[in-house]
């Protein structure tokens, strides 16, 4: 039993104009880890993970997998995870998980793998938008699960599934692993078309291979899993990838401060085409090592357009970091988000900063100012949150991040790697929250 990274009502407040030097190390990805440890659950004995980053939104999966009778250790000196499965007894994964976190729905293909049943909570939508998960269902139907929608759970079982052919409609992330998952033991092949190319779908491919699995063509439109015995499958040790979420990020941090910093522990070849828009804009990437780049900026950046598209397109997750670019560069860029109804919800903290924004559905022309000012602002979800953020740094004064709590999901340690890179933030606590004076930013600052 562990608990990592507990959240307080917190929020930061910030002094903008700092530019960002020095050196930062990315963590392991968010959203391949929480699938590997749900993952994880279909052979017995331990498997162990490495590069697990200290995240609320961990703590959840864990909870998760414990709850169906796994047990779980973290170290966090080691940021490692031991997950046991031989004691799951369980199949029901609870709405309380499921409504904190969507990702806990992958457990679904994991029990189908591992029990041949699942009873989980159906995640509903979210503030990002409707996010249905009806292409997971189909797909375990079409493998021959029963299927019964009953109290807002999925009531999913089959003595066996066996392995078909499935194309889904979009390449959706959730439904490429839940279907690979739930196929890593069904009878014969299983063959998804149209699936999700993202990394983390290759880590996932990777680990469940490591495992005993036969999964072929992760990372192309065309994933083969040829079912394997749940006997052949064994407990393995395993290093998550790095979080391309989070070294986009600090890259738009640096840029978006007239910066100059090496990001570690990032496969630049899974941020190409943020990159390459980086690059467009007028900001400088070298590749110093395989897995280290660095990033600068000197002069006002050029506004671009981009779209947000599945993997290997701009990826929405970075749509906010990027927007904030585009608030202070000069001309006029368009954005198409064309993942998710309702990402734009960093706009109205953008605008009350001084942004010029109009946004009309899932589009959004921002048209470049001089400066950006601080203010008090509100992190609606985690990416959104994560764009202010980036915003309150280059904004000229003060600025109040709250709702913690998002950011929290997906980024450890966000001010302490922030301010190694010597960005003016701290972290206090909401019974505290009075926003402090730039001179006030800075006292405390020099005290951590
Ligand atoms: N969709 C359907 N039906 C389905 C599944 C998806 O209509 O059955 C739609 C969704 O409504 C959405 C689109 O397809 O509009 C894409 O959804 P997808 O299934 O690809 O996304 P996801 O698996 O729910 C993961 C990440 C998200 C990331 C997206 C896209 C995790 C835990 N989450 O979500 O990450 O934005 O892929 O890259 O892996 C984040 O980290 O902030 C985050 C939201």
């Amino acid at each position: 039993m562990v608990r990592i990274g507990v959240t307080l009502a917190e929020s930061y407040n910030i002094k903008g104009g700092y530019s960002l030097k020095g050196e930062v190390s990315v963590g392991g990805a968010k959203n391949a880890v929480l699938k590997l440890l749900a993952a994880s659950i279909i052979t017995t004995g331990q498997t162990k993970i490495y590069n697990v980053p200290e995240l609320t939104d961990v703590n959840i999966m864990l909870d998760v997998i414990e709850g169906l009778g796994a047990k779980t250790v973290y170290d966090k000196s080691e940021k490692s995870v031991v997950i046991d499965a031989a004691s799951l007894n369980s199949v029901t994964a609870k709405y309380e998980y499921v409504s904190k976190m969507r990702a806990s729905f992958i457990v679904l293909g994991a029990l189908m793998a591992r029990c041949g049943e699942a009873v989980v909570a159906l995640p509903g939508g979210c503030a990002i938008g409707e996010r249905r998960v009806d292409f997971h269902i189909k797909g375990l139907e079409a493998l021959g699960a029963k299927i019964k929608i009953e109290n807002g759970y999925v009531h999913a079982k089959a003595s066996k599934l066996v392995g078909t052919d499935i194309y889904l409609d979009i390449p959706s992330v959730g439904a490429t692993e839940n279907l690979m998952l739930a196929a890593i033991t069904a009878d014969g092949a299983t063959r998804i078309q149209n699936a999700a190319q993202e990394p983390e779908i290759v880590d996932l491919a990777n680990f469940l291979n490591t495992m005993g699995a036969d999964v072929s063509g992760a990372g192309t439109s065309e994933i083969v899993i040829n079912g394997v015995k749940q006997s052949d499958l064994h407990p393995i040790e395993y290093t998550t990838i790095p979080d391309r979420i989070e070294a986009g990020t600090f890259m738009a941090a640096v840029v978006a401060t007239k910066g100059k910093a090496i990001i570690r522990n990032v496969f630049p070849a899974h941020l190409t085409f943020f990159n390459d828009k980086l690059i467009k804009m007028g900001a400088h990437i070298k590749l110093l090592e395989p897995t280290a780049i660095e990033v600068s900026c000197k002069n006002r950046l050029n506004s671009i357009n981009f779209v947000t598209q599945p993997y290997p397109g701009f990826p929405t997750d970075l749509q906010s970091m990027a927007m904030t670019l585009l608030t202070t560069a000069s001309g006029v860029g368009i954005i198409t988000e064309s993942l998710y109804e309702n990402r734009f919800m960093q706009v109205p903290d953008l605008r009350r900063m001084g942004a010029d924004i109009h946004q009309d559905r899932n589009h959004a022309i921002v048209k470049g100012v001089k400066k950006l000012t601080g203010t008090t602002l509100r992190a609606c979800d985690l990416r959104a949150g994560a764009g202010l953020v980036v915003a309150a740094l280059m904004a000229e004064g003060v600025s109040e991040v709250t709702n913690l709590h998002h950011i929290d999901r997906g980024y450890e340690h966000f001010d302490e790697k922030l301010r190694a890179l010597g960005a003016k933030i701290i972290r206090v606590s909401d019974s505290d929250n009075s926003i402090l004076t730039s001179e006030e930013v800075i006292k405390n600052d020099s005290r951590i």
